[in-house]
């Protein structure tokens, strides 16, 4: 059997918040690696979701890491409120972040791990600066604010000129990958060198359950 060499990092969005714990529970059981935490301000995304206290409930049903992405504006008003919930790692976008050094020290000094994120239409050359003190890049493949929308596959060139840009710069650093992954997209992106992987819909709303949402994907790898 070949040694497993990516993450999987289901998102919560699509999940049922009534039965939240319990559906981390069964994705944990099925090969979760992380939990993906979308936050939304209504603001730098048109939508609004979780915040701290969701995190912290999240914190106490599972030991695993929690990949907080925060879509939200001047984050570093709220970098300590998800640090303190339990966050693992803080992901911020380089679209509202014009002090992006000062905000992976903010983070780092909070005690997480800083992930630095962008959006379908901004270019790699963005985040090149501060990739040296980055501990993940998420790369996103969809316009953020949703679950459930269309993999935009111009991202996948971008993918592999992060992953040439890391290999020279911080080879240690995983990008993951983040909208539209389903059974049909997760491998291309494996292909460019993402190692980790977010999917809300793909499990959340699989059809036979989480499990065998987790098993849709991971057998593509
Ligand atoms: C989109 C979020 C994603 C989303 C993924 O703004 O950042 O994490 O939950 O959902 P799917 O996997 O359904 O595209
Ligand atoms: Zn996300």
């Amino acid at each position: 059997m070949v040694e497993k060499d990516y993450l999987l990092s289901p998102s919560i969005l699509s999940a049922d918040f009534t039965q939240l714990g319990d559906q981390m529970k069964q994705a944990e059981h099925a090969g979760a690696d992380w939990f993906h935490m979308d936050i939304m301000d209504g603001h730098f995304v048109p939508n609004l979701s979780l915040g701290p206290a969701l995190v912290n409930a999240c914190k106490s049903v599972t030991d695993l890491p929690l990949d907080v992405h925060l879509m939200i504006e001047e984050p570093e008003r709220y970098l300590d409120k998800f640090a303190a919930a339990g966050a693992t790692i803080l992901t911020v976008h380089i679209e509202t972040c014009p002090d992006m050094d000062k905000i992976q020290k903010m983070i780092h000094d909070l005690g997480c791990k800083a992930g630095i994120t962008l959006n379908p239409g901004t270019s790699a050359d963005e985040i090149q600066p501060y990739l040296k003190n980055a501990d993940l890049v998420l790369v996103m493949s969809v316009n953020p604010g949703f679950s459930g929308q269309s993999f935009i596959p111009e991202v996948l060139p971008k993918i592999g000129q992060i992953r040439k840009l890391l290999d020279k710069i911080n080879p240690d650093v995983l990008i993951e990958v983040d909208g539209g992954i389903n059974p049909d997209t997760i491998r291309q992106t494996y292909d460019q060198g993402a190692r980790v992987f977010v999917a809300s819909s793909a499990i959340f709303k699989h059809p036979q359950g989480i499990q065998a949402g987790i098993e849709s994907l991971t057998e593509k790898l």
